[in-house]
């Protein structure tokens, strides 16, 4: 299929569910050939931002997140945005406004939270090496839940409370090791991994929780990896971690909340809508009782699909056996092809009909291999300085970025009610050499 009769699809079948739904259109279209959003051209925010610029659609966001909330909302579960997958305060600050608490695994993002008024009870703070100042911080700041990942941080825990005396709701994360049939480098739930109490040690963790006076035992944790489609995968974690809390009880400790983590897949050739049918079916089997409060803590199945990347073309080049597209956008700015071999699917601004299509790599200009942002895609032949939209990059794009070969990360710019907003300004060169101390040699 050819790629504007995809994106054509694409935004009917958006279209079908929000008319369901009585909202508004949303999602990527074209008018003549020319991406659009809302009611904006594309082509006039790179004529005002230039390139690379990420664009994230409001109204995509709110869509993901009311699917998901249409779930959780009849097995009383509450949703918390996972920040490590698009931290920028524009996003978390909208996220929020629709009812989202917030996932942090550093005290960075935990201050970007705050910074926008997300209310410390809705945060959830994860992550497998939370330094001192960082859970004295949390503590202080009487956040919703603490999760701890290992023995030896729960000591920590228990030991900065007691000094700071201040109580501290704490959850165990746990690994049940359980395969998540995905990419092994977002693979978090197997015993080899780093993350998370085995099974063994939880009865002894629970009992030093029990034991300690300003720990409040919250429930347990577990994220067994991301981009999860698979029901059995969903049905195995949720029943394992069910069990475990049923056994703790039996024992009994209190265990009152489960938070089940995120990891929902997002399908990035946009052949398949996003949709939580596998995790829904789950989830009702085994919360059908309703017994424990439960939280989830979705990043990328709330944000990919809104945001695109675009970038302009530098120059064109031909070798005997490649047809490079060499644009201004690089594996500084969107990792994710060269970390995990990702497909993003790759339109161009503008489709020309008059122009025969052509197989390209599209590349970044950063002296590496492994600085490319697709292989081998069917696009229409395109010239320099035309400019190409990378899909589904709202989610492990600009979050991930770095200076490498002394790039500045791109801009990022909200549509919201038909209007744009800069959520973050270009970096420039000077910004970054600032950074710099020069030795009095
Ligand atoms: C503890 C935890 N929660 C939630 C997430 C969010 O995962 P995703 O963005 O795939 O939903 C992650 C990501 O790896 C994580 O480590």
């Amino acid at each position: 299929m050819d790629v504007g009769k995809k994106l054509t699809l694409f935004h009917n079948q958006k279209k079908s569910f929000l008319q369901k739904n009585n909202m508004q259109k949303i999602g990527y279209y074209r008018k003549s050939g020319e991406l659009f959003l809302q009611n904006l051209s594309l082509k006039k925010l790179v004529d005002h931002y230039g390139t690379p610029t990420f664009v994230y659609d409001s109204n995509l966001i709110k869509n993901s997140f009311y699917m998901l909330k249409k779930i959780m909302d009849p097995l009383n579960g509450k949703i918390h945005f996972a920040v490590k997958s698009n931290d920028n305060l524009g996003v978390i600050k909208y996220i929020n406004s629709l009812g989202a608490g917030a996932d942090v695994v550093s005290i960075g993002e935990l201050k970007r939270c705050l910074k926008v008024s997300v209310k410390p009870k809705d945060i959830i703070f994860s992550g497998v090496g939370k330094q001192k100042d960082e859970i004295e911080f949390a503590i202080n700041k009487n956040i919703k839940q603490l999760n701890a990942e290992s023995i030896e941080e729960l000591k920590d825990i228990i030991e900065i409370s007691k000094n700071i005396k201040k109580t501290v709701n704490v959850a165990l994360r746990v690994n049940l090791d359980i395969n998540a049939k995905t990419h092994k480098k977002i693979s978090t739930g197997d015993e080899n991994s780093k993350f998370g109490i085995i099974y063994n040690d939880i009865v002894n963790a629970y009992k030093l929780i029990n034991e300690a006076s300003f720990i409040k035992p919250y429930g347990l944790a577990i994220h067994v990896g991301s981009q999860l489609f698979d029901y059995d995968v969903f049905f195995q974690t949720f029943s394992k971690i069910k069990n475990l809390a049923l056994e703790l009880r039996n024992l009994g400790y209190e265990v009152n909340h489960l938070d089940l983590g995120g990891g929902f897949g997002v399908d990035y050739t946009m052949k398949n809508l996003l949709n939580y049918k596998s995790l829904s079916k789950a989830l009702n089997e085994v919360f059908k009782n309703k017994e424990f409060q439960l939280s989830v803590e979705p990043g990328r199945s709330l944000i990919a699909e809104s945001g695109i990347l675009l970038t302009k073309v530098i120059r064109t080049k031909s070798t005997n056996y490649k047809n490079f597209l060499i644009v201004d956008a690089a594996m500084n700015n969107l990792i994710r092809p060269t970390l995990y071999n990702a497909t993003h699917s790759i339109q161009p601004l503008k489709i020309k009909s008059d122009r025969s299509s052509k197989k390209y790599d599209v590349v970044g200009p950063i002296c590496e291999t492994g600085d490319f942002l697709g292989i081998d895609f069917n696009l229409q032949e395109t010239k320099k300085n035309e400019v190409l939209a990378i899909m589904t990059c709202g989610a492990y794009g600009s979050v991930m970025r770095s200076n490498y070969n002394s790039r500045p990360s791109a801009a990022e710019v909200f549509i919201f009610n038909n209007k744009e907003i800069l959520l973050r300004k270009r970096e420039n060169i000077d910004e970054l050499l600032n950074l710099d101390i020069i030795p009095n040699f």
